[in-house]
């Protein structure tokens, strides 16, 4: 059977002020059904511009997404704005960082939620109201019966992304795109909404794209995991794999980042220097400027993605060489 999302040469442009800025770069990825992949890299490297072209919410006039975009053998980038309308919130669902964003502050969270059943099953009323409480009880929010009557403002941080997930999940997706959707909360709650998520992605068998800064959310919760660097994919692989033999340079640098037990969760920035200016096309690789293996090459041919063992894909020139050292230790 094919994959459940299969993502080929995905590019993303914008037109800006300052010329076009080229944020997405040739991404291939996929998920499998069932599965959650983390999308992993530094603020600014592209992980919420790859999100919304899943989802289409670009302005299309300032906006052009090249590429194959292929969920559950549907062509999304085919889609007109109409249909994705019907596809966005039904199997294709996404939660964002900022819940009080996405919510009305007018509505109650029940009527939020009914509204989603309303609009994307045709259900009446009162059937509404029993499945947004059904799906309030199945995201750990206590007594769902007055909770359903209250206003976003009466929820706190980890109860609304709660409500955020029930509201993603409420048409049962195939695919769950979840963009930094702990960064906001303390560690404790960030831990209980990771298991929730863990927990419905088997109880509905739903692929989850887990965008996230943090190395430690993907050990925590991810099967698979890609590296994004300046709109690159630069290492992907299983989780089991990045985490033992990662070969990418910047991967190594993340890892090195994970804060130690009893440390303070530092900003995803241990590497000196800066991403290059989405602006310019680059010759070379688009890490060499700060990586500390950098030779000629680097700077004057861009590295491609290699298989370097099944499943395990690396974009630099001297991974064999790292691969080798990393054996040595
Ligand atoms: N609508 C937009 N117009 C122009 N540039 C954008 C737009 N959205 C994002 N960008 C740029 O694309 C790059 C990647 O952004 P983003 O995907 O949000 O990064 P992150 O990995 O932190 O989610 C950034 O340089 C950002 O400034
Ligand atoms: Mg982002």
């Amino acid at each position: 059977m094919s994959k459940l999302l299969e993502v080929k040469n995905l590019s993303t442009k914008f037109k800006t002020e300052r010329g076009t800025a080229h944020a997405v770069r040739y991404v291939n990825f996929s998920i499998e059904r069932g599965k959650m992949m983390g999308l992993v890299g530094e603020s600014g490297s592209g992980k919420s511009v790859t999100a919304k072209s899943i989802m289409k919410l670009f302005d299309p006039a300032r906006t052009t997404i090249t590429g194959g975009i292929q969920l559950d053998g549907i062509d999304i980038l085919a889609k007109k704005e109409k249909d994705m309308q019907k596809i966005r919130g039904n199997i294709l669902s996404m939660i964002f960082q900022d819940p009080m964003s996405s919510l009305n502050p007018l509505l109650t969270v029940g009527e939020q939620i009914a509204e989603v059943f309303r609009y994307h099953k045709k259900m009446n009323k009162q059937t509404a109201k029993e499945e947004t409480i059904k799906l309030l009880t199945l995201v750990g929010i206590p007594s769902p019966e007055s909770r359903y009557k209250q206003y976003p403002h009466e929820f706190s941080g980890g109860m609304l992304q709660r409500l955020m997930i029930a509201i993603a999940l409420a048409c049962k997706p195939k695919l769950l795109i979840a963009d930094e959707p702990t960064t906001a909360l303390d560690v404790t709650i960030q831990a209980q909404i990771l298991r929730i998520m863990k927990r419905l992605q088997h109880e509905f068998d739903m692929g989850i794209l887990m965008i996230t800064h943090d190395l430690g959310v993907v050990a925590e919760v991810c099967d698979d995991v890609s590296v994004m660097y300046a709109g690159q994919i630069v290492e992907s692989g299983d989780v089991e794999t990045i985490f033992e033999s990662p070969l990418h340079p910047y991967t190594l640098g993340l890892m090195s980042s994970i804060p130690k037990l009893g440390e303070r969760s530092k900003t995803l920035n241990p590497i000196e220097g800066n991403p290059p200016d989405l602006h310019f096309e680059l010759n070379g690789c688009p890490f060499a400027e700060r990586c500390k293996f950098k030779t000629d090459i680097c700077l004057a041919d861009a590295p491609k993605l290699k298989e370097m063992q099944e499943g395990h894909h690396v974009s630099c020139h001297h991974a064999e060489k790292i691969a080798g050292r990393e054996a040595a230790v």
